[in-house]
């Protein structure tokens, strides 16, 4: 039985704005022995402990202490069905895509499948804390149903889109402009705005999508504005390359999804890395969103993100596993590995600003900071609580701890799920929707 109103006890830390440095407590609020009042799925009031149990005294308590409850994470690039790709051997890009990735995208035509792995990679996202991902399905229409069903199911806030592409890929992985245009289309209105789902509309990159299939999606993104728009842009040398060859008419590889019509500020550009100048004022002048990857542009050799160099042209970066070119499901190994690319550049990602990143930033970067990304009131109660002492090792470096930031740099840097003590996902305890599912099945 699920009380009415729930009061979650710890300490609690959101984000209401990025901060400037690592002295900019201006830009959150942290409570040492705080509370969040979840009421119908959403945090309704947050403060406190005392004060909130004053005024909500009939609400069921749960004690967090010590632990540290955020909002949950935000992974705004992943691929659903490389659920099985993840740590595939000695590839870059193109070699690791014909290798790996196709074949294995080709068993999600079958709808059982795509169905049994929407549970184990919901399961997966949740245990290391994310609560909303921006995802790419298959081709198969299949597979975006077995994707946005499950998250219904589990009451999620999820986006993602089955991927176009009609080229340069195994028969079995091509759909043709039209069939990509009619799936899409019947998607988007079965999904879009539904439970708690956004529809991204998804030609996988330009190296798969014919001239004929953008015009597709160009029509898709004309027809449905405020659906998200997710690509691959600029991850590779060889991918730009062999771009500029399909595409001997574009400027540089960005010109081509500009000149279908697919920049906007639900553009969401994975990768983003080797970019002209050309390239960033367009990105700054259309407001689309690049998305850093860092575990995956380490693990297939792609290159270092210049987050700074955007960031100075007033451009919003969002952070992202890219599973399975990524190695981790874990935004907190994300932010490690991508501490460690700014590294390589003279840049730093210091804790409270990358805490704000895997939160509040992504909300940002989607548009969807008023329901997501921080724990003010009003927002939707996904939480992820978290313990910075969760291994040995991690407990001898608290020891000597003695800031909250000291806390999230070891979170950031030697966290994964083994962090992750709680997660609720609109105000439900996800330990309890599993039990509750496995009570109904057996
Ligand atoms: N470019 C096109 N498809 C993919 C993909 O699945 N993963 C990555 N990392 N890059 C891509
Ligand atoms: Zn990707």
């Amino acid at each position: 039985m699920i009380s009415p109103k729930t009061l979650l006890r710890g300490r609690t830390l959101s984000f209401s704005a990025e901060p400037t440095g690592p002295e900019d407590s201006a830009a959150y609020d942290y409570r040492e022995d705080g509370a969040l009042l979840i009421e119908n799925g959403l945090i309704t009031a947050a403060g406190e402990f005392d004060t909130l149990r004053a005024d909500a005294p009939d609400a069921k308590v749960v004690d967090h202490r010590p632990h540290l409850l955020m909002a949950g994470f935000i992974d705004t690039h992943i691929h659903f069905p490389q659920t099985q790709v993840i740590a595939s051997w000695g590839a870059q890009l193109l070699d690791w895509l014909n290798t790996y990735t196709f074949p294995e995208e080709s068993r999600y035509a079958d709808p059982a499948l795509a169905e049994a792995m929407a549970t184990r990679f919901l399961d997966q996202l949740t245990a290391h804390g994310t609560t909303t991902a921006v995802a790419y399905c298959s081709v198969h229409a299949a597979s975006a149903e077995a994707y946005f069903a499950e998250a219904a199911r589990r009451n999620m806030r999820m986006i993602g889109g089955k991927v176009m592409m009609d080229r340069n890929a195994p028969e079995a992985l091509r759909d043709t402009p039209q069939s990509s245009y009619d799936d899409t289309k019947a998607l988007i209105a079965r999904w879009h705005g539904k439970s708690r789902a956004h529809y991204a509309i998804t030609p996988r990159f330009a190296i798969t999508s014919t001239p004929a299939q953008m015009e597709m999606a160009q029509a898709l993104v004309a027809e449905n504005p405020d659906c998200y728009v997710q690509t691959h842009l600029s991850e590779n040398d060889a991918e730009i390359a062999l771009t500029a060859e399909l595409y001997p008419d574009a400027r540089d590889y960005l010109d081509v999804y500009e000149t279908y019509g697919l920049l906007h500020d639900k553009a969401l550009l994975g990768h983003s890395i080797h970019l002209s100048p050309r390239e960033i004022d367009r990105l700054a002048e259309t407001d689309a969103r690049p998305v850093f990857c860092p575990t995956s542009n380490l693990f297939l050799g792609s290159g270092l993100f210049d987050d700074a160099g955007l960031r100075a042209r007033g451009l919003t970066n969002a952070i992202a596993t890219d599973v399975g070119g990524g190695t981790s499901y874990s935004m907190l190994q994300t932010l490690a590995e991508g501490y460690k690319i700014l590294q390589l550049q003279g840049q730093k990602l210091h804790p409270l600003r990358a805490f704000h990143w895997i939160t509040r930033g992504n909300a940002v970067a989607l548009g969807l900071q008023d329901r997501i990304g921080t724990l003010a009131p009003g927002s939707e109660a996904d939480i992820v609580v978290l313990n910075a002492r969760a291994t040995e090792a991690m407990a001898l470096r608290m020891e000597r701890a003695q800031t909250l930031s000291e806390e999230l740099f070891v979170l950031q840097m030697m966290g994964d799920d083994r962090a992750i003590d709680s997660v609720y996902v609109a105000g439900v305890d996800t330990r309890d929707q599993a039990s509750a599912t496995e009570i109904a099945i057996s």
